[in-house]
C-alpha cells in the first residue's frame, strides 16, 4: 500500500481542528488513542476466543497481536520525541511522569513479544496455556494503557494548550506525521479511521483530500471502505461528496 504521509500537517492532521467548534483546541492525543484503544480491545478479544488447536486462526490471532505491539512502540517513541519534548521545553520536567510511564510499557512490549513467541512455538496443551498466559499478560497491558491514555489527554492535553497556541501544536502534528512510515500510517488508519465518530473521520478525510496526492487519498478512502460499516460508508461518502 503506498501512502505518503500528508503535505502540510494543518489540513492532514486527524485531530481535524478545521471542523472543530471554536472553543475547541488542537487535540494531539485524542484521535490516534481512540485508534490504539479499538485496536487493543479487537486484539485482546481475539486472543481471549482464539481456538489454539486451529493454526490459521493462532497464526492471524499472533499476526495482529505483533502489529499491534508494533504500533504501540511506534506511537510511545513518537510522544517521547515530539510531544515530551515539547512539554519540557515550556515547562522543564513535566514530562517525566508519563515518560517513565513509556519505560515500563516498552518493557511490556517486551515481555509480550516473548509471549506471542511462546504461542508460536507450542504445541497441543502447551499452546493453549501459552495462550491463556498472553491473554492475561495482554489484558494488563491494555488496562495499564488505558489509564495512561486518559492521563495523557486530560492533564497532558492541559498542560499543552496552557503552553503552546493551536498553531505551535498543529506544527508539532506535522513533523510527528512526516515521521511516520508508510505501513505503520496504513495500520493507524486502519484503526483511526472506524474508531473516530462520524464528524472526526469526515473532518479529517476532507482535510487528507484537501492536502494529500490523489492516489494516497484513494488509498485512504479503500481503507476506510473496507473497514467501516456499510451505514457509516454510506454516510462519509454522502459527506465527502
Ligand atoms: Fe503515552
Amino acid at each position: 500500500m503506498e501512502l505518503a504521509v500528508p503535505s502540510r500537517p494543518a489540513a492532514s492532521a486527524p485531530a481535524a481542528p478545521a471542523a472543530a467548534p471554536a472553543a475547541q483546541r488542537v487535540d494531539l492525543y485524542t484521535p490516534i488513542h481512540k485508534a490504539l484503544r479499538a485496536f487493543m480491545s479487537a486484539t485482546l478479544h481475539d486472543i481471549g476466543r482464539m481456538d489454539a488447536a486451529d493454526d490459521a486462526e493462532v497464526a492471524a490471532a499472533l499476526a495482529q497481536t505483533r502489529s499491534l505491539l508494533e504500533i504501540c512502540q511506534g506511537h510511545l517513541e513518537k510522544e517521547n520525541a515530539f510531544v515530551h519534548t515539547a512539554m519540557d521545553a515550556r515547562r522543564p520536567g513535566w514530562a517525566a511522569h508519563t515518560a517513565a510511564e513509556h519505560i515500563g510499557h516498552e518493557q511490556s512490549l517486551r515481555e509480550l513479544a516473548v509471549a506471542v513467541d511462546a504461542v508460536a512455538a507450542a504445541t497441543g496443551a502447551a499452546r493453549a496455556a501459552a495462550a491463556l498466559k498472553l491473554y492475561r499478560h495482554l489484558a494488563l497491558f491494555v488496562a495499564e494503557n488505558f489509564e495512561h491514555m486518559h492521563s495523557e489527554e486530560t492533564a497532558g492535553n492541559a498542560l499543552l494548550w496552557a503552553t503552546h497556541t493551536d498553531a505551535e501544536l498543529l506544527a508539532i502534528h506535522g513533523a510527528l506525521l512526516a515521521s511516520i512510515k508508510p505501513q505503520e500510517m496504513a495500520v493507524a488508519l486502519r484503526w483511526m479511521i472506524p474508531a473516530l465518530n462520524h464528524a472526526e473521520r469526515v473532518a479529517m478525510l476532507r482535510g487528507m483530500r484537501h492536502d494529500a496526492p490523489a492516489p494516497v487519498f484513494q488509498s485512504v478512502l479503500r481503507i476506510a471502505r473496507e473497514h467501516l460499516a456499510p451505514r457509516d460508508w454510506e454516510k462519509l461518502t454522502a459527506a465527502l461528496a
